[in-house]
């Protein structure tokens, strides 16, 4: 394989074997026969779709399941052959070109169905997985007149309903009362599709969430985003996980400048801080551009093993940070990850900016390179420069 390169030093680094063992884990611990359907959507969390999905099914997740059809039709450019989900909405338009490319879509309204049917030139089967929306308001069904209106489409050749499903807002949450009343509904919503002979051969109401919480209580398949990336669903989870996930993803630069400030020395835009005695101050090559956000100011980095506090404003391309000591221009810099015995954890990122976990990954844009790594060895570079 070719490899790629990069000329700045500032990358992601993603340890796929910890997304292996993270698939594994999970696997152990749900029912036997139960499906893992890997999320890869929003570029795997913004882990690398293509190389998370391959070693996702290298683990055992047998599907996979993104939130756009452009997405799922990256995943074929690439060879991906397995089954996906798109779990957003797909144009009805574009139900050809799903069924082409055996993706299946997220159905729910009879309005889809009637024009997706209507603008089908091929002749191939669209699976389709049937939305029940038990409580997130966000998609799907709520009654069974909706469910009414939708059957004489599950009868035509060019549907095929492969699944059922629906997903669970509060799963993350001590408080169990919402996730209890949706998964009711959701019981007696399948209920109805047995009522009007519509089996389905998928049924799945699992993220990360549920499945590590009610594993009881999954159905055939669990979708699993979040724990595969080897984060925990939300702060409250933190002490229920039940399985030994690890983080793959870390973020990593160096020190591109160091120098000493004297007393009254200020740094960066707006001179918002001003040395208050001999300083080292090292400027590191990542900034807002990067998804790094300005209002991290204030927060830490790792250089040697150690914290250090980020100062001055964040600039779109670099930021600078104080350091107890001298350190020479490339040592390394810990933007998310351990070094030593020291680690910035995605959820301290998060809590520094008001926000969730998943964000973080996400948020640090396709201008930094994907390293990916086993067995320590470096395999593959991802970079939206040789793209
Ligand atoms: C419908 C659906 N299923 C599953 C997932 C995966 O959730 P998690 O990352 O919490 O496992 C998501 C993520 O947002 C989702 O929207």
């Amino acid at each position: 394989m070719k490899q790629q390169t990069f000329y700045r030093d500032t990358w992601v680094e993603i340890n796929l074997d910890c997304i292996y063992n993270n698939v594994v884990n999970i696997k152990r611990f749900i029912p036997n026969a139960t499906e893992v359907i890997a999320v890869v959507k929003a570029n795997a969390y913004g882990h690398g779709d293509v190389q998370v999905a391959k070693i996702a099914l290298e683990a055992g997740a047998t599907r996979l399941a993104v939130a756009m059809l452009d997405e799922a039709l990256h995943l074929r450019r690439h060879g991906i052959t397995a089954p996906i989900i798109v779990l957003g909405v797909v144009r009805p338009q574009d139900a050809d070109i799903a069924a082409e490319h055996q993706i299946a879509v997220t159905v729910f309204r009879k309005g889809w169905l009637q024009e997706a049917e209507q603008s089908r030139m091929n002749d191939r089967p669209l699976h389709i997985h049937l939305k029940l929306d038990t409580g997130m308001g966000r998609l799907g069904i709520r009654t069974k007149e909706e469910l009414i209106e939708l059957l004489p489409f599950f009868h035509m050749p060019s549907f095929y309903i492969e699944g059922a499903y629906t997903h669970f807002a509060a799963a993350d949450e001590l408080n169990t009362v919402h996730v209890e009343g949706q998964y009711k509904k959701f019981l007696c919503m399948l209920d109805w599709l047995k009522e009007y002979d519509i089996q389905p051969p998928m049924i799945h109401c699992a993220n990360s969430a549920t499945s590590y919480r009610f594993s009881e209580r999954v159905f055939n398949a669990v979708r699993i985003g979040i724990g595969m990336y080897g984060l925990t669903p939300s702060v409250e989870m933190n002490s229920l996980i039940p399985v030994d996930n690890k983080p793959a993803f870390s973020l990593h630069s160096r020190l591109t400048h160091i120098k000493k400030l004297n007393v009254g020395d200020t740094v960066s835009y707006g001179a918002t801080y001003t040395a208050e005695e001999e300083e080292w101050i090292g400027t590191v090559a990542i900034g807002y551009a990067d998804g790094w956000r300005r209002s991290l100011q204030g927060f830490h980095v790792l250089v040697d093993g150690e914290k250090v506090p980020i100062v001055g404003r964040v600039c779109m391309d670099q930021l600078m940070v104080r350091l107890p000591r001298y350190a020479p221009v490339d040592t390394e810099v810990i933007l998310v990850g351990q070094q030593g015995e020291a680690e910035v954890t995605m959820e301290e990122v998060a809590s520094y900016l008001d926000t969730i976990n998943y964000e973080i990954p996400n948020m640090i844009g396709a201008r930094v390179p994907r390293v990916f790594k086993r067995n320590d060895e470096i395999v593959e570079v991802m970079t939206r420069f040789s793209l």
